[in-house]
This record gives structure tokens, C-alpha cells and sequence, in this order.
């Protein structure tokens, strides 16, 4: 039996995962030489010298920005269209962000924008990777090496993503990446930095090592939720339960899915000391080790899915769907078009079963958070507006693609003749 409901995500927490979590967390074991495996075996999978895990993306570009000694005085360009908390983070940390434009349908740093942003004050730009698609980084490499400036890569939604067959985070001068439970890959809560500059990674570490070791009731809560979504996510299951607890939050004005995953935005004063007291454990780094023998599966598939739609909905009347830059590999993480009705749009899918979403990414080139940084990046405001997110998980299969391809083609064509 074919239900015909496809949820917008589907987690890569899978049982197995659940099992090793529950063992680790009722039996801690010693939590370095587990961390060490998982931070060798991902540097060794991106293809860098150094990996240390953090507790967050937002604290390891933090750490990058102070081992690079930037502060008071300095500037880093930072995409418009990105998650709030980069911008707000370096702000923390003293440093001005500066926001340059994104490509209308790459939806990653525009190497011209980026150039024309660049002044004497300039020490680092950070080319985000969003919705697992690599940014230019030949040209955005070039640019920055000319006027001696750091780059910082954002693969937080990219993990195991190729330009030019080498993995993002080993393009740059250092990287950090996410791994909770909506990403590609998941350690439960938890993050980590890439880098070959040994001077950089040591700095880094010294401050994780005389941090305290993060509440095992995180990671508890987490698997437990992990393995909640999974369950909620199935087949059999979504159409009986999250679906319609969606559907009727919707009516109701209230998003579920967002009201657990969200985050308020909030600029930080100072560093919360909550960030030196989550080191990530031996649990979160067995996870993350398991996760990183099925990675290149999972991206795999989502690349298949992905590839799917680029050719089906590629000529879908008022739709304008994704493009990516020349030699960048995506992972697409996020399948992101754009529609001018756009929520009228995602009500039409979701009528015909398909759950959407318009995504956490802001445009904080004109942002309440950000009044003293704005800077015009008209495609970032576009994409805000109009960007829809079609479902492209692992968990998708050949009914599930047809089924969203014909549901987009009709609503389309059903919002066209409307309109
Ligand atoms: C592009 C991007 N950068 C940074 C972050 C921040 O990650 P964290 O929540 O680990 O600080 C996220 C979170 O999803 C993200 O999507």
C-alpha cells in the first residue's frame, strides 16, 4: 500500500546508533580515546591534518576566529543567507561581520560579492556551504589569497561534499561542521574543526581540553528524540502520525517540527559558559564513528534523489529550481527552489501529501539582530522570501520521487492559473 505522505526529513540516527548510545551512556567509558578515533577517522575522511571535536559549529568558528587572533578591529565577510548564530557569534567575539551577496539559484557566496566587500580592515571570509552545495572555492580562494585573507569554510550542512573531487573543509585555511540531528551525518549534540595549521589546531585543543565534559542527559535526550523522528519518519508510520500532527499545527498556526528544532535568535553579549561545559563524550563520538562508515551511503542517495529533481522539476511554469557552481559535487542536503507564492505553494504540497519546509536560514544582511551591519544583498532577500525546501532524504524512494514531482508539477500549474 502506497500512502502517498512524505515527511521533510528523515534522520540518519538509526537503531544501531540508539543501542550504542544506551550502552555508553548506562556504562561511561573513558571519553578521550574514543574522541581521538572519531577525530582521526574524520580527518582522515576529509582529508586534513588536524580534527577536534567542540560542542558546536558556533563555538569552533568562535575558537577559529581567536586562534587566528581576530577581534576589535576586524571584519570577516559572511554570507547574507546563513544561519543567524555565525554572524552573531563573531560579533561575540569582536570582530565586524560583513555581508556579501549569495548566487539568485546557488544559494552560496558569490565570489564577486565577496570581492567587492573586501576592505583594509578584512582578515578572513568564511564561504558557507548551504544546502550541500560547495561554494566556488577556486575563485573564492584566489580572491582571498591576494589580499592575504583567511578562509574559514562553513560545511556545516556539507559534510562528505566534493569541488574538484576533494572534500570541502580541506579547501581552505580551516573549517567546522555540525553534526545534530537533522544534519547528514549526527553525534547526537556536537561539532568539530578541520585544519592542517598545526599552530591553529593546538590552540584549539588546549581550550576544549580544559573545558568539562558535557551532561550525559544531553545525549540521552537526544537519542531519545533521534530515535522518536526515526520512528515517526517511517513509512507506515508518518502518515498515521507526524503528518497529520503537522497538517493540524499548521491549521493551528504552530509548526511542530520547528517548534522543537527552532532556536530563538539571539545576538550573544558574551560567550555563554554553558560553551565550555558540553566537551563532547566517548557516546557522541562513537555515534559520530558509526555515522562516518555510512556517510558516503547516505549522501549517495540524497545525491541521486537530488539529481532526480534537477532533471524533473527543471521546467515546472513559475518554479525556479537550484543550480550549482562548476566543480562543486553537492551532497543536497536541502532540495531548495524558489516560488513566488511560495506559501501557497507549500499549502498546495502539503494537500497532496508532501511536507515542505521554508527552512532556518535568514537573510542577515537585513537582519533586526544585525541593525548596525546591514549591507543590500538582494538575492539573499529573494531567496528569504521565496525559497521552499522539497523533501530529498535517503528515505525517499522511485514512488515516493514521482509522487513529489507530480505533486510540485500540478500545484504549480494549479497556482499559475490562479494567480
Ligand atoms: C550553515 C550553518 N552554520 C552554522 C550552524 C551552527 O551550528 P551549531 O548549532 O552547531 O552552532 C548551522 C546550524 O544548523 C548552520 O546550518
Amino acid at each position: 500500500m502506497y500512502f502517498g505522505r512524505i515527511p521533510r526529513f528523515s534522520p540518519s540516527f538509526s537503531l544501531n546508533d540508539a543501542l550504542t548510545s544506551a550502552r555508553l551512556i548506562a556504562r561511561p567509558p573513558e571519553d578521550a580515546p574514543k574522541v581521538r578515533e572519531f577525530e582521526q577517522s574524520f580527518a582522515r575522511f576529509i582529508g586534513v591534518k588536524h580534527a577536534i571535536m567542540t560542542p558546536s559549529a558556533r563555538y569552533a568558528f568562535y575558537l577559529i576566529l581567536q586562534a587566528y587572533d581576530l577581534g576589535p578591529g576586524d571584519e570577516v565577510i559572511i554570507p547574507g543567507l546563513t544561519y543567524f548564530a555565525i554572524p552573531s557569534i563573531a560579533v561575540t567575539a569582536g570582530v565586524r561581520p560583513v555581508f556579501a551577496d549569495v548566487g539568485l539559484t546557488t544559494h552560496v557566496l558569490d565570489p564577486a560579492a565577496f570581492e567587492a566587500a573586501i576592505t583594509p580592515k578584512t582578515r578572513a571570509v568564511v564561504p558557507t556551504h548551504l544546502y550541500g552545495t560547495p561554494c566556488d572555492m577556486d575563485a573564492i580562494n584566489r580572491i582571498a589569497k591576494a589580499h592575504g585573507i583567511k578562509v574559514i569554510e562553513d560545511c556545516a550542512q556539507s559534510t562528505g561534499a566534493r569541488y574538484k573531487g576533494r572534500r570541502v573543509g580541506s579547501l581552505g585555511d580551516a573549517a567546522y561542521y555540525t553534526f545534530g540531528l537533522t544534519k547528514n551525518m549526527t553525534t547526537l549534540t556536537g561539532a568539530m574543526v578541520t585544519t592542517d595549521d598545526d599552530a591553529v589546531a593546538a590552540r584549539i585543543r588546549k581550550v576544549i581540553d580544559a573545558g568539562t565534559p558535557a551532561a550525559l542527559a544531553r545525549s540521552r535526550k537526544e537519542a531519545v528524540v533521534g530515535l522518536a523522528m526515526k520512528v515517526a519518519t517511517h513509512p507506515f508510520v508518518y502518515p498515521l502520525t507526524l503528518h497529520p500532527a503537522i497538517v493540524l499545527g499548521n491549521k493551528l498556526g504552530e509548526d511542530p517540527i520547528h517548534e522543537r528544532f527552532g532556536e530563538p535568535e539571539v545576538l550573544y553579549k558574551e560567550l555563554p559558559d554553558s560553551f565550555q561545559r558540553n566537551r563532547p563524550r566517548a557516546v557522541q563520538a562513537a555515534v559520530g564513528l558509526q555515522q562516518l562508515a555510512r556517510v558516503e551511503q547516505l549522501n549517495g542517495a540524497r545525491s541521486r534523489n537530488g539529481r532526480f529533481l534537477d532533471e524533473h522539476l527543471a521546467h515546472v511554469p513559475h518554479l525556479t529550481v537550484p543550480s550549482y557552481p562548476g566543480a562543486a559535487e553537492p551532497i543536497y542536503m536541502s532540495f531548495v527552489v524558489h516560488h513566488a507564492r511560495r506559501d501557497d505553494l507549500m499549502a498546495a504540497l502539503r494537500k497532496r501529501g508532501v511536507d515542505t519546509t521554508t527552512g532556518y536560514m535568514n537573510d542577515c544582511s537585513d537582519h533586526p539582530l544585525f541593525p548596525e551591519f546591514r549591507r543590500p544583498c538582494p538575492n539573499a532577500a529573494t531567496i528569504k522570501a521565496e525559497q521552499l525546501h522539497i523533501p530529498v532524504h535517503p528515505s525517499l524512494d522511485d514512488r515516493d520521487l514521482a509522487h513529489m514531482v507530480e505533486a510540485v508539477r500540478s500545484a504549480c500549474l494549479e497556482l499559475g492559473r490562479s494567480a
